[in-house]
Order: structure tokens, then C-alpha cells, then sequence
């Protein structure tokens, strides 16, 4: 019986043995006749000069480019090294949404020496624990019918519907509902997923006229009224220009265009969706504010601009003509958005060169506003790489009234920064409408995660300002911070801005200078 089962179960294993021998002759032999196959392409074609001098080992070169991003975000690039957000800024936002310590050791990464780094002026007797007060609300468009008390220092910047997945923007609104900060459509229209949650929204309205426009594509006050039917759209926002592409309009490439898209925003489906590079009808301050009025007289509810800063004349002529027509005139608020915003896709002519970030264009905004006395009337909401309670602490000394991001959010949602939101093929479902490819986000338990970010960036801008020596952020000042300059000595914000004037009284000011 043993004799029998012995040979049985080793002619067995010949068996199975001579199967895998086969197996790898038929491998090895394959391997070499798609190896000749290459080769003999390789040699052939024309097109490429590497494949043509190195064929099939020429080919390699494509893989590793495409990898060393990969490579180089996990293994080899510093904390502090990567763009446009390195390491150390993720996982502090990776931290906060999942509600874990942000809490590092040993000592600080950061090289406080390079010219403009931003450091905060500590007081000697900082605000004691039970003297501190969270961020007060702040009333945007007092003079509307329908006003708006914003409760929240920090809310989600414009991220259309399109750019976004559908599970994305459920996150974000639940999140942002539970976090009781506003949620800005960006330039898609109103999807129902906006609406899902319950937040405040500010709907935005870009140069497309996206969700508000009739059928030759013109601004439509019937539309206007129907979404500010809905009480939670509580503010309107133009815009004229965005960080990462001004002078472009909006684009989504036709793969994103689905069919609930294309009907959402009233376009044809899988077409690239490109938006005018203006407002055909504004080109004017005048006109600026002509608009403004307009939307705030058909809804009742607060009007701002979004815009990018390059010249600031435009920005003066603008302050002067408000004071003209009295201040019932002003937008409600300012969204100034950085030269290096992100964006679902732009040109990198644009995205790396035009418009100036705001470390430059905020300060010079805001004292504007100040020489020409529209501080109060006029909000600034400061956009562009705020994603740490640092950087949005700094753009309150500096004078901003709130803080938005998007990709902070598009953090807390699971990105990885990477880079594919023009393709729909984002790994982590936040930008991608490929369903499997969604099916990762979780818009219930990526929720919690945005209103834990929104949370925890919230009070540790009050870590900031109490050991600045105040109660509230809001409180913070430009005295409160310092920047490091060239000589390597620090001096403080207040000091490096100084008080801007009118332009009248600095007599430099050209009437007829375009932009
Ligand atoms: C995927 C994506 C989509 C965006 N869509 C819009 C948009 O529709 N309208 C807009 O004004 N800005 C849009 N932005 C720009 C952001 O609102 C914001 O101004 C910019 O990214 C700077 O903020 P951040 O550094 O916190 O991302 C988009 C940005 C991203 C990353």
C-alpha cells in the first residue's frame, strides 16, 4: 500500500515538474521573441532617437521617468524639499483631518535663515488658556437684503463639480457642514452634491456664466434668482481671475465631461470644456461694479470679485470709483488668490509665471483698501497655499479678514498630490470620475475628516496668537510678525509695508494706464 502511494505521489511531482519546466521554456522563449520583436521596432521606427540608438533598453527611460516621480516622493526627497507642497506641510494636514497629534520631535526641520521666512513674534506674557477666545464672526455685506455672518476664520476655496468627483464634493459638503464653514462651488454650477450636505455655499459664477447663463451663454438674472432661492447659497462670487491661469478660463478636459456634467453646466458631453478668458461684458472697473450691483440687486445677497494681482493700478482706479459712487457701491468681499494656486489643469506658462503670489499681493491689497478707507466695508479673503495654521496665521497679520483653500482640502480628502487631475486617473477618486477609481472615497468618512482639518487648523492659528500675546486670531497684527531678509536680520511686517497712500496723493498715478 506505503509502495504504491510512493510512486504514485512521485510520478505525481515528475509530472507537475516537466508542466513547469514547459512553463519556463515557453517563458524564456517568449521573453526572447518579444525581445527581437522590440529590437527590430526599435531599429525601424524613426520617431524616437533613444529607441533608435538604444533599442529595447531605450524603452526603460520612459518607465523611469514616469516612476521617479513616484521614487522621489517616497524615498528620496526631504521633508522640506518637494513642490508645490513638500512633505512636512502634508502630514500636518494628513494629521489634522484624521484628528492625530500634530504634535513633532526633537527639534524643527525648518531652516529659519533664507530670506522671507516668516517668523512670529512671541510676547513675553502670551494669553493665558482661559483668556482665550475662538475666532469672532464677521458679517460679510452688511448693507445686503440677505446678509451673511460668516462663522468661520477658514472655509474650502472654488473647486468646480467636474474638477472634482462626485464623492468629493459629498465630503466636502458634509464636512464642511458639520465644520460650519462655507464651501465655494468653484465655476461648475450648483450640483446637487454641493447642496447634499447642508453647508453654507458661495456659489461662483465664471467667466462661462456656468449654472447662471441663458441659452446664447449671457448672464441670466431667472437663473440668479433661482440659486439664491436656496438659503444655503448665502454669497455670490465673480470671477475674474484664478492663481494658477490668469487670462485662461476654466478648462475641463472632455474625459471629465460626463453626461450629469455636460447637463449641470449646459454643454455637450466629452468635449474639452473651455470657458472664455473674460468677462465678455466686463472690461472696465465701471463695469466691474456695474456687475456686482446687478447680481447683489437680483439675489439680495453679499457680491465679491476673485481676482489675481499683477498691476495694481487697476486695483487703485477701482478704490477710487468705489469712494465716487459711495460705498453701497463696493463689492462685499475680495478674494485674492496667488500666482501659484492650483487648479484642475492650465497651461505651466500661467501656472509658473503670470500674476505674483500673495506674499507680495496681499499686503499691497490690503493697504489699498486702508489708503482709501474701504478696509471695513471690503473683506479680503486670502487664497493660495494657505494650508497650514502658520501660513493662514501669517495672511491675518497681514490683513485678511478669512482664509480659503482647496488643496488643504484636497489633502484631508486622501490626495497625494499626484498630479493627475487633468486625466482622470487620480488614485485617490478626488478628481478622477472613473468609478473604480472613486470607489475609494468614502464621502461619509472623508467628511469627518474636513471638518477635523477645518478644526484643527482653527485652533492652532489661536496657538499662534495667543503666544503673540492676543485672545483671538483675528486680533493678530502685522507687529506681530517678522520677515527674514536678505542680510539674514528679521524686521518686522509693520515696518517692511509701509502705509500706502492714495494714488492722487503719491502723483503717480496714470489715468489712462491700461490694467
Ligand atoms: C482641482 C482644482 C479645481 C479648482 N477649480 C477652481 C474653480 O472652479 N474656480 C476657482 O476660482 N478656482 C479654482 N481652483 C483654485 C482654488 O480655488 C484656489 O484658488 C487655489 O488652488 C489656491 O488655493 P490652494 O493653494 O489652497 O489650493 C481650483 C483648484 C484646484 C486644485
Amino acid at each position: 500500500m506505503i509502495r504504491e502511494w510512493l510512486v504514485f505521489s512521485s510520478s505525481s511531482l515528475i509530472a507537475v515538474l516537466e508542466v513547469l519546466a514547459y512553463l519556463f521554456v515557453f517563458f524564456v522563449g517568449s521573453l526572447f521573441i518579444a525581445v527581437v520583436v522590440l529590437y527590430v521596432l526599435d531599429v525601424t521606427q524613426t520617431r524616437h532617437a533613444i529607441r533608435r540608438n538604444f533599442p529595447v533598453i531605450g524603452r526603460f527611460r520612459y518607465l523611469f521617468e514616469r516612476m521617479g516621480e513616484f521614487f522621489r516622493q517616497y524615498f528620496f526627497a526631504m521633508d522640506r524639499e518637494e513642490m508645490p507642497f513638500n512633505r512636512a506641510q502634508r502630514q500636518w494636514v494628513y494629521r489634522a483631518a484624521k484628528n492625530l497629534s500634530t504634535m513633532t520631535a526633537f527639534g524643527s526641520t525648518r531652516d529659519l535663515r533664507p530670506s522671507g521666512t516668516v517668523l512670529f513674534v512671541n510676547c513675553a506674557y502670551p494669553t493665558l488658556g482661559e483668556d482665550a477666545a475662538p475666532a469672532s464672526e464677521l458679517t460679510i455685506g452688511p448693507g445686503c437684503a440677505a446678509p451673511y455672518t460668516a462663522p468661520s476664520l477658514f472655509n474650502v476655496s472654488g473647486m468646480s463639480y467636474g474638477a472634482l468627483s462626485k464623492p468629493a464634493v459629498q465630503a466636502l459638503s458634509h464636512g464642511a457642514a458639520m465644520a460650519g464653514c462655507w464651501l465655494n462651488t468653484g465655476e461648475g454650477g450648483l450640483a446637487p452634491w454641493h447642496l447634499e450636505g447642508g453647508a453654507d455655499l458661495v456659489f461662483q459664477i465664471g467667466t462661462a456664466k456656468y449654472g447662471v447663463r441663458d441659452s446664447r451663454g449671457r448672464l441670466s438674472d431667472a437663473r440668479l434668482r433661482e440659486v439664491a432661492a436656496h438659503p444655503q447659497v448665502k454669497m455670490f462670487e465673480l470671477k475674474l481671475s484664478q492663481g494658477a491661469k490668469p487670462g485662461k478660463g476654466g478648462i475641463l478636459p472632455g474625459a471629465k465631461v460626463t453626461p450629469e456634467i455636460a447637463s449641470i453646466r449646459g454643454i455637450p458631453v466629452g468635449v474639452d470644456s473651455i470657458s472664455p478668458n473674460r468677462h465678455p461684458e466686463i472690461e472696465s472697473e465701471a463695469d466691474l461694479l456695474d456687475m456686482i450691483e446687478r447680481i447683489r440687486s437680483v439675489t439680495g445677497k453679499p457680491v465679491g470679485f476673485k481676482a489675481v494681482i499683477g498691476s495694481t493700478d487697476w486695483l487703485d482706479r477701482l478704490c477710487r470709483l468705489i469712494v465716487q459712487r459711495g460705498l453701497d457701491s463696493a463689492p462685499d468681499f475680495i478674494t485674492i488668490d496667488s500666482a501659484d494656486g492650483g487648479t484642475g489643469a492650465a497651461p505651466m506658462s500661467l501656472m509658473d509665471y503670470m500674476g505674483l503670489p500673495l506674499r507680495e499681493s496681499l499686503p499691497v491689497s490690503v493697504d489699498q483698501l486702508r489708503a482709501y478707507g474701504l478696509k471695513d466695508r471690503v473683506k479680503v479673503v486670502a487664497s493660495g497655499k494657505l494650508i497650514n495654521p502658520a501660513e493662514a496665521a501669517w495672511a491675518l497679520c497681514v490683513g485678511a479678514d478669512f482664509i480659503v483653500s482647496a488643496r488643504g482640502f484636497m489633502f484631508a480628502l486622501g490626495c497625494i498630490q499626484a498630479l493627475n487631475c487633468d486625466k482622470n486617473t487620480c488614485p485617490t477618486g478626488v478628481t478622477t470620475h472613473n468609478p473604480r477609481l472613486q470607489k475609494g472615497l468614502e464621502p461619509h468618512g472623508k467628511a469627518l475628516r474636513v471638518k477635523h482639518y477645518v478644526e484643527n487648523m482653527c485652533y492652532e492659528i489661536g496657538v499662534i496668537a495667543h503666544a503673540c500675546g492676543v485672545r483671538e486670531p483675528r486680533a493678530l497684527r502685522r507687529s506681530h510678525a517678522r520677515i527674514v531678509t536678505e542680510n539674514g536680520l528679521s524686521v518686522p511686517l509693520d515696518a517692511l509695508y509701509e502705509a500706502r497712500k492714495p494714488a492722487d496723493e503719491q502723483k503717480t498715478f496714470d489715468n489712462d494706464a491700461a490694467c
